[in-house]
């Protein structure tokens, strides 16, 4: 049994004082960590804020990285610099990321190294954009994007990646994949793993669904067999919210 794993994408949202009333209001009611694990993505400036507050089961995550350790990269973050303050997981290879800020499948596979070398739980995204689904790319587009961003990573290391199915048109628009749809594309990146790895791991790797995530789809979700858990953006930024969504994991 894979254990769900429901995660909060902040993006560029929140102030110290937002996250600060966040934290306080979620940090003692999420449900025992044996059953589920939850995390929040938040921007780096709250990151040290939030670990010291996270409580017994939330765990906190950077939303980014750079790959290298350190050097003259002005703006960047490294991962060493992200354990140092208690960070134990980090969204790579977000589609915001790839299409606004040069990251490349290349880019994502360096980070996944660096990242296990580091002891940081990585979650990889990956989707089509509508234009692909249209053209009936979406297997091929995906497919690529797992060979280029796994590439040489071990199977004990793919057992512990969690993927993120996020097709790009479901993002921040309010139109949530169908759950056939997305129970079949993350089937369809299970089958992927097996084939570059094999069933056992395959049957280990945790995938998650994300796009327009909220209250109201995520038990459909949830039930889907393929699916292990949801990356959530903006429903993610509600407390209250967040709570019954990270529940939503238990039924
Ligand atoms: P929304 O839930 O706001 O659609 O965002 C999804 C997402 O990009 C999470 O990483």
């Amino acid at each position: 049994m894979r254990k769900p794993i429901i995660a909060g994408n902040w993006k560029m949202f929140k102030t110290r004082d937002e996250a600060l009333q966040f934290i306080y209001a979620v940090s003692d009611k999420m449900p025992e960590k044996e059953k589920v694990e939850s995390v929040i993505f938040a921007p780096f400036v709250v990151l040290r804020c939030l670990v010291k507050r996270q409580g017994e089961n939330l765990r906190i995550g950077a939303q980014n990285m750079h790959f290298e350790e350190q050097g003259a990269f002005t703006g960047e973050v490294a991962p060493n610099m992200l354990t140092s303050i208690g960070v134990t997981y980090v969204l790579i290879g977000h589609s915001e990321r790839r299409a606004m800020f040069n990251e490349t499948d290349e880019s994502c596979n360096k980070k996944l190294h660096q990242a296990f070398n580091h002891d940081l739980k990585p979650i990889l995204c990956v989707g089509e954009s509508l234009e692909q689904r249209e053209n009936n790319l979406t297997e091929k587009v995906i497919y690529n994007q797992l060979v280029e961003d796994l590439k040489s990573l071990t199977k004990e290391q793919v057992k512990e990646l969690v993927i993120a199915y996020e097709p790009i048109w479901a993002i921040g628009t309010g139109k949530t994949a169908t759950a056939e749809i997305a129970d079949e594309t993350c089937g369809f990146i299970r089958k992927t793993v097996a084939k570059l790895y094999d069933e056992e791991t395959a049957e280990a790797i945790r995938i998650q669904y994300g796009g327009s995530v909220k209250v109201s789809n995520i038990d459909e979700l949830m039930a889907q067999p393929n699916i292990d858990g949801a990356l959530i953006g903006g429903a993610s930024l509600k407390a209250d919210d967040f709570i019954t969504l990270v529940k939503a994991a238990l039924k």
